[in-house]
């Protein structure tokens, strides 16, 4: 059993904005669920008690209520006044760190066994969870010997020159000693740790299979509510056609799933096909919205929103308005009535 778990949660999350303006990606809702709960019903299944996350300043008071919030597992905050990258975050808590624990990364979730990773993990003192995919270039890829020793670590080398397939999934199984080694300050895992391990024979690599979820982009947290709605998470469960607590649903929900979040509206006359429509927003009658994501208390008049578009908390998009292409309507902004149009007025 390990029980304790440190989570990597530093990061701004800009590509999610404006969402993450005021709530940290971490704490998005995946089919209602804030995300870091997922990574928490991963980690009991191999008994962990204790999360210690590593947060940066910016969101420091959404953490703050959300850990007070939380019982099971405790939760305790390192806050880092200045960006430590990866690793450094481990060397600034290495006091509070037990003999082997858990990391992961906070932005995304691998669904495969934790249990069977911790059984398989060689006796080293850092193991990485590597996963297949199909493009490395985004990853680091990894190549590990037949006893599971990792023999060369790759942060994301250009495409086409990857070596293997097998990435590293962001998740390891570490012992505290390897942080002996390092002074406080900024340090990366990916450019430092992982590379001086490999040189020494001290890293491992264990392959596990699972659905990624992944909520990194608008275009992904779309693909994510996609999948389990479709039923492929054993880690949460969503309705093809979710209604929040709360919800009203008077017009019509299109296409394969949606998620209507609690106490949010959709009018008579509205339609709404594979989005997301966040807690306390409202689509008047007559709204089209197609493949995007509504902000909490946002209010969308008679207007039409397609193709990955974002509107950000309370913003208001007024009567007649065509908002497309990935557009991003920042927390709080009134759009006035026919503002924004593709076609001139007839
Ligand atoms: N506390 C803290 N402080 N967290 C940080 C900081 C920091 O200064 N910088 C990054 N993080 C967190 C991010 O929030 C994220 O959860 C995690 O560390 C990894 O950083 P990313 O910026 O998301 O890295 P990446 O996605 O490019 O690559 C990493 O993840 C891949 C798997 O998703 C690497 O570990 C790759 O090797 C790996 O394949
Ligand atoms: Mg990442």
């Amino acid at each position: 059993m390990i029980r304790q778990a440190i989570l990597l949660v530093g990061g701004r999350g800009t590509r999610m904005w404006p969402l993450t303006d005021t709530v940290p990606k971490g704490l998005l809702p995946v089919a209602g669920v804030p995300f870091i709960e997922l990574q928490f019903r991963l980690l009991a299944e191999v008994g962990v008690e204790e999360v210690i996350l590593a947060i940066g300043t910016s969101h420091e008071s959404a953490w703050r209520t959300y850990a007070e919030g939380t019982t099971s597992p405790v939760v305790h905050l390192a806050v880092e006044q200045s960006k430590l990258d990866t690793a450094g975050p481990l060397v600034a808590v290495r006091d509070q760190l037990d003999d082997r624990f858990l990391v992961l990364n906070g932005d995304v979730v691998l669904e495969g066994s934790l249990g069977q990773f911790v059984e398989d993990a060689p006796d080293l003192p850092a193991v990485l969870s590597l996963v297949g995919v199909e493009d490395t270039s985004a990853y680091g890829v990894v190549v590990t010997n037949d006893l599971g020793k990792v023999e060369r670590f790759i942060e994301k080398p250009p495409p086409g020159t990857a070596p293997t397939n097998a990435v590293n999934a962001g998740m390891y199984l570490m012992s505290r000693s390897v942080f002996d080694a390092y002074d406080e300050g900024a340090l990366s895992f990916e450019q430092t740790v992982f590379p001086s391990l490999v040189e020494q024979g001290l890293l491992g690599g264990v392959k596990i299979d699972g659905v990624w979820l992944d909520i990194g982009t608008p275009p992904l947290y779309l693909q994510t509510h996609r999948d389990v709605a479709a039923g492929n998470s054993r880690l949460v469960n969503m309705e093809p056609a979710h209604h929040g607590i709360g919800a009203n649903v008077a017009g019509d929900l299109d296409g394969n799933w949606n998620f209507i979040g609690p106490g949010a509206v959709v009018e008579e006359g509205a339609r709404v096909r594979e989005s997301i429509v966040l807690a306390g927003a409202t689509i008047r009658s007559g709204s089209v919205v197609e493949d995007s994501i509504v902000g909490w208390n946002a209010v969308v008049e008679n207007a039409r929103i397609s193709d990955t578009t974002v509107i950000g908390a309370g913003a208001v998009v007024g009567e007649g308005c065509e908002l497309t292409a990935a557009v991003r309507i920042g927390p709080g902004s009134s759009l006035s009535a026919r503002s924004v149009t593709f076609e001139p007025p007839s």
